[in-house]
């Protein structure tokens, strides 16, 4: 379940100082590789998620080489509820942002689209499913398992924030399996480059850091908190933090008491309370180390994080797959209605469909 009620103005001045990135996404290339191609190009194959404002879906591009990659996931947006739900600013930072990183732990935009009724976002299909799924089978997962995804969401995060980027929905529904077991990181859909602080309260109920429920302006620090959550989601089998109502998993946030299950050794607590620490400037990846000191702590002693980021190392869960489009990691779900995405199936194809008057076009330039 997720949550996003805008809060107060984020362009409000802010009191600390802003922090420059490292470097800057403006100066990054657009990285959408696949230029000359169009969205009636494609063929809908299956449906690969749903969420709060939109659904993926497995599609084909039609004629492509032979030995090309011809299967993507395609994001597509409906205008008329991103707009509904104030969700604009959100939408063109996620092109903005995917469009420029480019990272083997982040999945790979390729191009982007938009007609009349909807926007899209051409990604690479990850065929392995998300690692829920993969833990909820597993139950939890032993730390050398936790150890290998942890790990490349650490490199994902420190590459994202070094251009002032916070991710913002850290949860292993975001996290894909790739056809080697490697993470992708998916889903930018609350993700900001933040020189210091934001007010917007979004996320998911489970992965919100005190400051964000507190409205406390929050910014890296957040992502750091939700790796704690995820470690010990990932060892336990479910979040620290739980309770029916998102009321009181705010309510027990802020309390902060965590419950040990007794299985869980002394060195993963000690990794938990140090991203679970409420008071940021004490945070594990937010003092001074920065992102250095999640690397040199002791529980990933042993990691060889240069191969790790090259792909090196063996994953733990290698997901099978028949074909390149089989689907058998996602949840079945049935093809939305024709008539919602007119632009891939058909009427709307070749029409003036695409070129029809469209008076929030001017909302999503970028697309
Ligand atoms: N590139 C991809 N390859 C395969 N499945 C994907 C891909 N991107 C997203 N999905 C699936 O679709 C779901 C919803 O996509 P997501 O971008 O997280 O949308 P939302 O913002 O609605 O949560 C994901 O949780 C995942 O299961
Ligand atoms: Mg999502």
């Amino acid at each position: 379940m997720e949550v996003d009620r805008e809060t107060i103005d984020e362009e409000e001045s802010m009191e600390s100082v802003k922090t420059r990135p490292r470097r800057l996404l403006e100066d990054e290339t657009v990285r959408l590789t696949r230029s000359g191609i169009r969205l009636s190009d494609f063929d809908v194959r299956g449906t690969l998620g749903t969420g709060t404002f939109g659904k993926v879906l497995l599609v084909r591009h039609r004629d492509s080489q032979p030995g090309t990659q011809n299967f993507y996931a395609m994001k597509v947006l409906r205008k008329t509820d991103i707009v509904r739900l104030r969700q604009v600013e959100h939408v063109n930072a996620e092109r903005f942002i995917l469009s420029r990183v480019h990272h083997p732990f982040v999945v790979d935009l390729f191009a982007t689209f938009q007609d009349s009724l909807n926007v899209y976002m051409l990604m690479s299909y990850v065929p392995g499913g998300e690692l829920f799924t993969h833990l909820r089978r597993a139950k939890r997962f032993t730390p050398d398992v936790t150890r290998f995804y942890l790990a490349t969401i650490i490199l994902a995060l420190k590459y994202l924030h070094s251009f002032n980027i916070i991710y913002r929905d850290l949860k292993p529904e975001n996290l894909l399996l790739d056809s080697r077991g490697y993470l992708r990181l998916t889903d930018f859909g609350f993700a900001k480059i933040v020189d210091d602080r934001t007010w917007t309260l979004c996320g998911t109920p489970e992965y919100l850091a005190p400051e964000i429920i507190q409205s406390d302006g929050h910014g890296k620090a957040a992502d750091w908190w939700a790796c704690g959550v995820l470690c010990y989601e990932m060892l336990v089998g479910y979040p620290p933090f739980f309770d029916e109502t998102p009321y009181g998993i705010y309510e027990k946030i802020l309390t902060g008491h965590i419950h040990w299950p007794r299985n869980i050794d002394r060195l993963s607590k000690d990794l938990i309370r140090a991203f679970l620490n409420p008071d940021r400037s004490k945070r594990l990846g937010n003092m001074i180390g920065g992102p250095q000191d999640v690397l040199d702590h002791p529980w990933f002693r042993g990691v060889d994080w240069d191969a790790l980021e090259r792909r090196e190392i063996n994953a733990p869960i290698i997901p099978r797959t028949s074909s390149i489009e089989d689907t058998r990691h996602f949840l079945h779900l049935p093809l939305p209605p024709a008539d919602e995405i007119p632009g891939l199936t058909g009427e709307g194809r070749n029409s003036t469909f695409e070129q029809q008057f469209d008076p929030i076009s001017y909302q999503f330039l970028e697309f």
